[in-house]
């Protein structure tokens, strides 16, 4: 089977940067929407995706495609192996010590939901707390909410500042001896604020306490480093790493899901079954029950390549460039507030602007072609911590462009036009 035509185009880490050839690699960026070019800024909701992605998917159903872990047969190996593959992808990009470490769930939401479902609920008694961040997004908020209720257990929140920088001496003070896990954002989907994660979990760990980490948002942005970070979970989406929607990974450290009971039951989580007694498989597995989403896995794996074939830190270097100069394009716009304005961020604008909703900001981009997120981003407590109902948010991704910048500026005047 011929390879795909689209593995040579992205840029290797070696040579200049060329995002026009980069924009190649991603045929949805090039179309019109309402008559003008897609300015596509919404990167924080979901990524685009790279034809090597895509045709790795593609590829899969063409020529490979059963079921793994449960055949004999040639395709049965041969998915079986592929699927594997991505799981010590994965391992390399977060820098695990170990494969078994990686556990493939449906996306950052589900990994929260298993740790709180089984390390939570074995670890966690009344009285005890649960210690989150003022900067949390509903993911990494209910599904300790729902322990908490069940367990009579408390949620406890460290603030942040104006900025949006987490209050470091505060969440010290917070980590009392009922605390049995931090739960914190790496990146915030609303400020862009990038938290001091070692300091974080350095302070938990004085404490013995274990810190599970919200890596949405920082994953297609930042080289991680699981083992410098210290953390004891962290979680990502291939959907936000340019991958497919329906899969994403849960790390933990190997001794603590070993600790832990399963998630879901049923099968290739188990090692053998009778109607007396289960006994469970070993870890990752004891986690995947039921056949997993392949297919997406492969697409994430090609991702993972692009990603890496690109390079993190480059990537890093880029969107630091693109973020520096749309905040101070931004900036100079009179009535518009950016919200979020950490000294460590990640491409990513929330605003504001006076006595114009949001709502009404987002549907003239639109129609300039210009796609961003508003509302609350899925992060309710924050909006109340910072007094406002809702805010626009651009969010970039290493393919986006100055020009493109240029366009979110002028479709802004245009905004205040119609409502000024
Ligand atoms: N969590 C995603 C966002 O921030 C959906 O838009």
């Amino acid at each position: 089977m011929a390879t795909s035509t689209s593995e040579a185009v992205a840029v290797e880490g070696r040579e200049p940067w060329d995002v026009e050839r980069i924009r190649e690699d991603f045929p949805v960026l090039r179309q019109t929407v309402h008559g003008k070019p897609l300015v596509y800024l919404d990167n924080a909701a979901t990524a685009q995706k790279p034809l090597a992605v895509i045709d790795a998917e593609r590829n899969f159903y063409l020529r490979d495609n059963a079921n793994v872990h449960r055949g004999v047969h040639a395709l049965s190996e041969r998915a079986t192996r592929a699927y594997e593959e991505v799981r010590t992808k994965v391992q390399r990009l977060l820098n695990a010590r170990e494969a078994r470490e990686i556990v493939f769930v449906r996306g950052t939401t589900e990994a929260i939901n298993l740790v709180a479902a089984t390390y939570g609920r074995k670890n966690v008694q009344a009285g005890d707390e649960i210690l989150i961040s003022a900067m949390e997004h509903h993911s990494n908020i209910v599904p300790w909410q729902m322990l908490c209720e069940e367990k009579g257990a408390r949620l406890r929140v460290a603030p942040i500042n104006d900025r949006g920088e987490l209050m470091l001496d505060e969440y010290e003070k917070l980590l009392g001896s009922r605390v049995k896990l931090v739960a914190v954002t790496h990146v915030s989907n609303v400020l862009g604020t990038i938290n001091p994660l070692p300091e974080i979990v350095a302070l938990a760990h004085q404490r013995g306490i274990p810190v599970l980490v919200d890596g949405a948002q920082a994953a297609p942005h930042l080289k991680v480093d699981v083992q410098q970070i210290d953390c004891d979970f962290y979680a990502f989406s291939s959907h936000k790493v340019f991958g497919p929607t329906g899969i994403g990974a849960l790390y933990g450290k190997a001794r603590l899901l070993e600790a832990m009971p399963p998630y879901q039951g049923g099968g290739d989580m188990i090692s053998s079954v009778t109607f007396e007694k289960t006994l469970y498989n070993v870890i990752p597995y004891k986690f995947e029950a039921g056949t997993p989403n392949i297919a997406a896995t492969i697409g994430l794996g090609a991702a993972i390549d692009y990603l890496e074939r690109i390079g993190l830190e480059r990537i890093a270097r880029q969107e630091r460039e693109l973020l520096v100069y749309a905040t101070e394009s931004l900036s100079r716009i009179p009535g518009l507030r950016i919200i979020g304005t950490a000294r460590e961020k990640a491409a990513v604008i929330s605003f504001v602007m006076d006595g114009i909703h949001p709502h009404d900001i987002g549907t003239v981009l639109d129609q300039e072609g210009v796609a961003i997120r508003t509302g609350h981003h899925c992060a309710q407590p924050l909006m109340e911590w910072f007094g406002i109902p809702a805010t626009a948010r651009a969010s970039f991704a290493f393919y986006n462009t100055q020009e493109e910048v240029e366009t979110l500026v002028r479709s802004i005047e245009k905004v205040k036009e119609i409502f000024q």
